[in-house]
């Protein structure tokens, strides 16, 4: 699954399993017919029975299973099996961990099979998990259809039917599903025969599912599917619709179909390029080819997550699927590329080799990450699609893990719902950066043909960190793709199982030549002590050296209570820089000589001969070092003042990143005015070069010039660059003066965002109800999404609170996932974060019934209200109404948890560091203008 959310978990606290199953019975394969009513005025009602069949590990007189959301016919609960079998005598569900405890009257007996029967009924909800209704307009009759999808990852199967829902318990699944023939069905498997009778007659008849659907029995059909292959519950999906699809053109044996409400069918046609292209190339880069006959992807109006890999059928929101020639943006085109690859290789990493429990997520959701970059690169190959994700996923992992609330990679959950919170930027971005990471030190050679021999070892079985350790190691002894005698175990362990990255100090002695270095782990407050270390690969570079040096190791014994001391560095006039390639996510300190010879060759002509993922974790460090004192501003002032040169985009997003967290801090108060100063010496040139200078996007085709653009702009206009906003505005007004504006929209796409903000913050509400218009009128998610974004640059105070309210309640304007985007949006603009910040303290209880109770949403807003904090008060205001509101923040505990942390290291920023900050910024600034900066 993809979503954007960022939390965390107590890990000190000792583990209990009281949430897992007993492993007394395991399933081996569901029989399960559902029926389905997707009308409101029957309420959504659905009748289902499930027929299990499970083995027995050990006797056993209680059944335990999940069922979670819906009745059981108690009195229908049966047993079935060969002779001898027990009654059912007491059906209880305990809302706790949503067990389904079945006692029986004897034992069932060791190493038998048996059939488990069990009836349920209930309502479909607007929900976002579970099965449930979404909807949407139909831009072409104006009528609301309805539809049914699902979303069991993680521990929602058991909202659908009765299962065993945990990774462990892999069957096979059969399902019939009953529905008005107004409709169609997807499941993940192809639909083998369709049928006029009651699948279901034997248990719910029409006499008494007919009087509650309040329908004939001659409207409606029971499609079923063929038999799965074995895999988790959570993988189980189907959906019910009124959709059109889309046969891609297939380049494999797989048939691949992409499905989306007919008015958008148009737009599938990216997405059913990049598919089966994927596809293919994953089969022949895991030589592990997919087993199903079929793909087919849909894009879903109402969705928690982006995308979720349900096998044989990848559900997406719909801005994450679909592709409109000239209202989508090539950042858009990105966008969906990279997730069509994500969900696709978790049909192997994922689907086909499940991680054993949720704790190691990361098996997943990590590998899917690392191996969508390669598949975005066999298709897309200009964009470069590796080295850009490597980046952004370091650069995220140092902003969440430099926190003494982060988490590690495999974590030990608790309690079911700290599950959903560990879908966060360590299980992602971490784990990708730190298989990349194994890809490199081991080759990559050894390493595919390591996770080849993984994915087929455990196919259609389970894994844990330990078994891709060993099959990693076995590859390692037979090629010696590590030089040392250490396991691969013993290097990643340090990793995986600890929490946060390393601070690597280096210091030259130039007289020898030597260098020692030290390792440590790097948070905020300096003064806690840790005994943490790690294997860290150390890629090290010197000014004059031609070929790529070698690969040294500093193990987790060296560099923590004595430096460790490497003989040859580099000669004494010329730098020396660490982590040139970024392999690891660790930060580089070096003694001040050595920072100044870097400084004076990236400042200069040539600062090219520094790699672009060294300028990287240059600018990178530079900041952070700084902002945690370690690193004398002045320093990385000079040192990011090269960025007027930079060509590409990685380095000056880098360092724009270090300048927004400054910003961010700054940008309500006295001192805004210098700063913007000197950003404006930074970006103008580059600005000048294209987009909004030239309204126009020059290279159109080059992603990399194409970001630049849109970034230089973007800032541009908020740090009040001549010309920018009066552009921008021109723009908007011509756009307004249009005939048709919703077919023609004379601004180049890619700059629309920045575009219809500045024209909505500095027009009046006739620009943003015209706006709205816009929005409502359109039927391209991608452009719905940027004018949403964009309604949230008012100035209005009361514009803004109309458009909170809408967040609250069910209505045309918003789909469900999008409230918590409107929150976020409005918080961090300039005025809307006193407007949004009293909407949460006031309203926290009735957005949380908007949200379902899903605890995602509440997690993004609590952590960009606690972001925007920079005064002990605002703290001190939001602690006493957390402490007033606890239960309701109860799911969202650790981001709250980040949050403070954030806030607290924001507010003793501007303390202590911003008068240093502010001097050196001075100084900056007056020397650099008297040498024609
Ligand atoms: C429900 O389950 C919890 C956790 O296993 C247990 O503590 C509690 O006693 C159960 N409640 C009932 C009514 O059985
Ligand atoms: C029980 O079911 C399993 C899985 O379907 C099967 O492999 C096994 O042979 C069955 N055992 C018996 C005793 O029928
Ligand atoms: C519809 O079903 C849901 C879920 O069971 C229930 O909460 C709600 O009260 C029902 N509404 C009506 C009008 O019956
Ligand atoms: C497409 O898939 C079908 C099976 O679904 C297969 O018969 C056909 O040969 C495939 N086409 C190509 C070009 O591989
Ligand atoms: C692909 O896998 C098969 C079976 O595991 C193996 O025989 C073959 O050599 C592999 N091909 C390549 C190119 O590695
Ligand atoms: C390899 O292991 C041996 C014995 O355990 C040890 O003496 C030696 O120092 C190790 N070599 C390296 C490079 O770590
Ligand atoms: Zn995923």
């Amino acid at each position: 699954m993809e979503l954007s959310l960022f939390l965390f978990i107590v890990c000190s606290v000792p583990v209990s399993h009281q949430y897992l199953l007993p492993d007394h019975v395991a399933p081996s394969h569901y029989q399960l017919r559902l029926m389905y009513d997707v009308d409101p005025n029957t309420n959504y009602s659905f009748y289902g029975v499930a027929d299990i069949q499970i083995s027995t590990k050990k006797a056993t007189s209680k059944i335990i299973l999940h069922a979670q959301n819906y009745m059981i016919s108690e009195d229908k609960v049966s047993v079935v099996g060969q002779k001898d079998v027990p009654k059912v005598t007491g059906v209880k569900l305990n809302d706790t961990y949503n067990f389904l405890e079945i006692t029986l009257d004897k034992d069932l007996e060791e190493n038998k099979n048996y059939t488990l029967i069990i009836p349920f009924y209930g309502n479909l909800m607007r929900e976002l998990d579970g099965v449930y209704i979404s909807a949407y307009k139909d831009k072409k009759n104006g009528k609301t259809e309805y539809l049914i999808a699902t979303q069991f990852q993680p521990i929602s199967a058991r909202k659908g039917f009765p299962c065993f829902d945990e990774p462990m318990f892999k069957s096979t699944f059969s399902l019939v599903l009953g529905h008005s023939k107004e409709y169609t069905a997807v499941s993940n498997m192809p639909l083998a025969t369709s049928s006029l009778d009651n699948a279901l007659e034997d248990y719910w008849p029409w006499d008494v599912v007919g009087k509650k659907f309040r329908k004939e029995l001659s409207s409606f059909v029971w499609d079923e599917f063929d038999k799965s292959v074995p895999m988790s519950s959570y993988l189980v999906a189907f959906v019910v619709s009124k959709y059109s699809y889309k046969s891609a053109p297939n380049t494999s044996n797989t048939k691949f179909r992409i499905w989306a409400r007919s008015d958008a069918i148009e737009q599938t046609s990216y997405a059913s390029e990049v598919g089966p292209a994927v596809l293919s190339h994953f089969e022949r880069w895991f030589n592990v080819s997919f087993p199903l006959p079929k793909q087919d992807m849909v894009a879903i109006p109402d969705f928690v997550a982006e995308g979720m890999e349900n096998w044989g059928l990848v559900t997406y929101e719909d801005a994450a699927l679909l592709y409109h020639d000239r209202e989508s943006s090539l950042s858009d085109k990105e966008r969906i590329a990279s997730l069509i690859a994500h969900e696709l290789a978790h049909q192997w990493f994922g689907n086909l080799v499940t991680m054993k429990s949720w704790s190691d997520l990361w098996l997943n959701e990590g590998f899917a990450t690392f191996v969508a970059s390669l598949g975005v690169n066999a298709i897309e190959p200009s964009w470069h699609a590796d080295i850009n994700n490597a980046v952004e996923n370091t650069l995220t992992v140092f902003n969440l893990d430099v926190l003494e609330s982060s988490h590690p990679v495999s974590v030990p959950l608790e309690d079911p719902t700290a599950i959903t919170e560990i879908f966060d930027d360590i299980s992602y971005s971490k784990g990708a950066t730190l298989i990349r990471m194994m890809e490199m030190f081991l080759g990559e050679e050894a390493f595919r043909e390591a996770l080849h021999n993984y994915l087929i070892k455990y196919s259609y079985s389970n894994a844990e960190q330990d078994d891709l350790w060993s099959e990693l190691n076995a590859v390692v002894m037979n090629k010696g793709a590590l030089n040392n005698n250490m396991t691969v175990k013993q290097v990643m362990d340090t990793w995986t199982k600890q929490t946060g990255f390393p601070l690597v100090t280096v210091n030259r002695n130039y007289s020898d030549k030597s260098v020692n270095i030290s390792q440590k782990r790097y948070v905020w407050r300096q003064e806690i002590l840790s005994s943490q270390s790690w294997w860290i690969p150390l890629s090290i570079k010197c000014e004059s050296g031609t070929e790529d040096p070698k690969l040294v190791w500093l193990s987790n014994e060296e560099g923590v209570l004595d430096d460790k001391h490497l003989e040859h560095g580099c000669d004494q006039n010329e730098w020396m820089l660490f982590n040139y390639n970024m392999m690891a996510p660790f930060r580089v300190n070096y003694d001040e000589n050595n920072w100044k010879l870097l400084i004076n060759t990236l400042t200069s002509d040539k600062y090219s001969v520094i790699p672009v993922e060294g300028r990287v974790q240059m600018l990178s460090d530079a900041f952070e070092l700084a902002w945690n004192n370690q690193l004398d501003y002045g320093m990385t002032l000079q040192l990011a003042s090269y960025l007027q040169r930079e060509q590409e985009y990685l380095p000056l997003y880098t360092g724009l990143s270090g300048l927004s967290k400054i910003s961010n801090v700054l940008k309500r108060s006295a001192e805004y005015g210098l700063f913007q100063e000197y950003v404006r010496m930074l970006i103008t040139r580059i600005y000048q070069s294209g987009g909004l200078a030239v309204k126009n996007i020059v290279n159109g085709d080059d992603l990399n010039s194409v970001k630049i653009q849109v970034l230089s702009s973007s800032w541009a206009c908020s740090m009040n660059v001549p010309g920018c906003e009066d552009n921008a505005l021109e723009m908007f007004q011509q756009w307004m003066k249009t005939q048709n504006p919703d077919e023609n929209n004379p601004i180049p796409v890619d700059l629309r965002s920045i575009v219809t903000c500045v024209g909505i913050h500095r027009g009046s509400e006739f620009h943003w109800s015209w706006s709205l218009e816009r929005r409502n009128r359109s039927d391209v998610a991608a452009t719905r999404e940027h004018l949403l974004d964009s309604l949230a640059c008012s100035r209005d105070v009361w514009i803004l609170a109309k458009f909170l309210e809408w967040t609250l309640t069910e209505n045309d304007e918003l789909h469900r996932q999008e409230s918590s985007r409107v929150i976020s949006e409005v918080i961090s603009s300039e005025v809307g974060y006193y407007v949004a910040r009293d909407f949460i303290y006031n309203r926290i209880k009735d957005i949380h019934t908007a949200f379902y109770d899903q605890s995602e949403g509440i997690t993004d807003i609590m952590k960009t209200l606690l972001g925007q904090f920079t005064t002990q008060k605002e703290l001190d205001e939001f602690l006493s109404w957390q402490k007033r509101n606890d239960e309701l923040l109860s799911e969202s505990k650790m981001a709250v948890a980040q949050g403070i942390e954030t806030a607290r290291t924001n507010i003793q920023w501007v303390e202590t560091m911003k008068p240093i900050f502010m001097d050196r910024l001075k100084e900056f600034i007056r020397t650099s203008s008297s040498t024609s900066f």
